[in-house]
């Protein structure tokens, strides 16, 4: 029954079942459900929704509950990643990645507006376009199947900042084996210069490192200052060479 159902509140507008399996989020189109043990066709996280009510997205789980086995094993790396952080005595900070300190001081009290940092979703497609839209980016793998897949063979490192469901900015990791990429950073314009990029390019990076990743490359367009200038902030310099690239059309 859907009443057996009881949630924790993670934060404003995130609530997780007692077994962790389902999230339900708030976002700009309603509340969706986040099934962390079962994936889409395209290998993410399945999300049902969006639904009107948090009380109509937690209705949905016993459905859910009774569907098909998992398809994934996206549940197993989630509790290995747990697993390997409780190992090493400190949880991930989910907004930065990074390790938390020795003395903790109690989280000040959620707003629902606080910058959050996640992976990328399939439902995120039509907000993601709009920002990138806005921000002059238009390119050849901007369609959900192309974000998909490059979500499914980056976990990580695909990532969205939203602030009260809205998507306000992202940065699109890669790792190649050998050189790690970032594609599509962008923050929405009454966001910027107040560390949205940089946070979002931070946890990049610290992926790309824990993946053993050597060197990152970003592709800057000549003319675009503000770009040069965050990333020369960041510590990068530009390289000897100019990128050739071909079309290779549809497969
Ligand atoms: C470039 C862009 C992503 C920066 O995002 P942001 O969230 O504003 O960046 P941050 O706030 O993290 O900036 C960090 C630092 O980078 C530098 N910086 C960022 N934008 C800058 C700008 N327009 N001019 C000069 N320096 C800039 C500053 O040193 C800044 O620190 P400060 O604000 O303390 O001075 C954003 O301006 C944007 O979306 N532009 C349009 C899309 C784009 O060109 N993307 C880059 C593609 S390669």
């Amino acid at each position: 029954m859907a009443d057996d159902e009881k949630l924790k509140r993670e934060r404003a507008g995130t609530y997780r079942t007692q077994d962790g399996r389902f999230t339900i989020e708030q976002s700009a189109t309603g509340w969706l459900l986040l099934d962390g043990e079962q994936a889409n066709e395209l290998g993410l996280p399945l999300a049902r929704g969006p639904f009107a009510t948090l009380d109509e997205a937690r209705g949905a789980i016993s459905t859910a509950r009774s569907g098909p086995r998992p398809i994934s094993d996206l549940g197993e790396r989630r509790a290995a990643k747990q697993a390997s952080a409780r190992a090493s005595g400190a949880a991930p900070d989910r907004a930065t990645g990074s390790r938390a300190g020795k003395a903790r001081k109690a989280p000040p009290r959620p707003t629902g507006r606080e910058l959050l940092i996640r992976e990328l979703r399939t439902v995120d497609g039509d907000a993601l376009r709009a920002l990138w839209r806005s921000a002059g980016f238009s390119s050849i793998g901007d369609d959900d199947r192309s974000l998909a897949r490059l979500a499914r063979r980056n976990p990580g490192l695909v990532l969205i900042a939203t602030e009260g469901g809205r998507v306000v900015g992202s940065a699109l990791g890669a790792w190649d084996g050998r050189r790690g990429w970032i594609y599509h950073v962008a923050t929405a314009e009454n966001h910027r210069r107040h560390g949205v990029a940089s946070r979002l390019v931070g946890q990049v990076e610290a992926g790309l490192r824990d993946l053993g990743c050597p060197k990152v490359n970003v592709m800057v367009r000549d003319e675009n200052e503000g770009a040069r200038e965050f990333w020369t902030a960041r510590g990068y310099g530009l390289g000897p060479a100019r990128q050739f690239s071909r079309e290779l059309g549809e497969t």
